[in-house]
């Protein structure tokens, strides 16, 4: 069956999809996304990730494409015509096409593409064995609660990761601070089992994850700071894990060549991923999400 996209209002073969190369996305990354995991059928936190990706075009002065109960409809279109239950599904808006000049038309129209993939179901090894964290320097833009397709140094990052044999990067900035991963939030838990993570503001994205991770570990009785954590700290963590959308909670049993505690996902982390699974199989089937 041929993977369908949804480019500016038609459905087209994945392979023959294609924009415009004066695409204001393609030549300055002028643009914002959103990444939708949708678990067995489910659209996990749809509302919050369309809120989010509102949030990040309103700060860009990015025109919205289309009402936000459109914008719905196409996503359960593109998810029907790639027959997905479980996997991926993203969403860009960029300005739109103009002539390239660094300043923009004020009345240029946006232009949205839409993907859908489906990927196995989360394997049960990274969170039996954790992964391993390289930390970086953080050299991103002072937005970063922008969800901007402007990635360089998130993807440098994550590509340095992979050759050290590490799959995640934690980004550390100036102060020895961890901000986030490249591509998710990153957290530890103290010897008091106190959860810590980054708080948001412009230095880190507000993680849609890490935002159900908080209620979910409240409703667990357990304390959550939000508060900066140093390199050291989390390399003297009693556990740590990433959250994102597509790896929920992952156990992190490795930092640089620091092993954390007995270098076995730690029994907080396990609670919690587990707790987020049932969550997404809680969650409403996409069927019954239109209200
Ligand atoms: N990334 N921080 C950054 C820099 C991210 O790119 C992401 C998500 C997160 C976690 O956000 P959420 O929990 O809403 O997925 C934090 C997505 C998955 C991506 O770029 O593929």
């Amino acid at each position: 069956m041929p993977r369908i996209a949804y480019v500016n209002g038609a459905y087209i073969p994945h392979r023959y999809a294609s924009v415009h190369i004066e695409d204001r996305g393609y030549q300055f990354s002028d643009g914002a996304y959103e990444v939708v995991n949708t678990y067995r059928g489910r659209l996990i936190d749809e509302l919050r990730h369309l809120q989010r990706l509102d949030r990040s075009l309103s700060e860009l002065s990015i025109a919205s494409p289309m009402a936000q109960q459109a914008m719905r409809l196409v996503m359960r279109e593109v998810v029907r015509r790639n027959r997905m239950t479980t996997g991926l599904l993203y969403i860009q808006v960029t300005r739109g096409v103009a002539p390239r000049d660094h300043k923009f038309p004020r009345s240029i129209k946006p232009a949205m593409v839409m993907t859908a993939r489906s990927i196995p179901e989360f394997p049960q090894e990274m969170v039996d064995d954790g992964v391993k964290i390289l930390t970086i320097a953080d050299i991103r833009w002072a937005r970063c609660d922008i969800k901007s397709v402007a990635l360089l140094p998130n993807i440098l990052a994550k590509q340095a990761a992979a050759e050290t044999g590490a799959y995640e990067a934690w980004l550390v900035d100036e102060c020895d601070y961890v901000t986030e991963g490249s591509s998710s939030n990153a957290w530890i838990v103290t010897v008091d089992n106190i959860l810590v993570t980054q708080p948001t503001g412009r230095r880190i994205l507000a993680g849609i994850t890490r935002q159900a991770i908080i209620s979910l570990a409240g409703e667990l009785g357990y304390t959550v700071e939000e508060r900066p954590f140093t390199v050291t700290e989390a390399y003297q963590a009693k556990e740590a894990f990433m959250s994102n959308s597509s790896h929920f909670v992952t156990p992190v049993t490795q930092i640089d060549d620091a092993v954390i505690a007995n270098g076995k996902p730690g029994n907080l982390t396990i609670e919690l991923h587990q707790r987020y699974v049932r969550f997404m199989e809680e969650s409403a089937p996409i069927d019954s999400l239109m209200g």
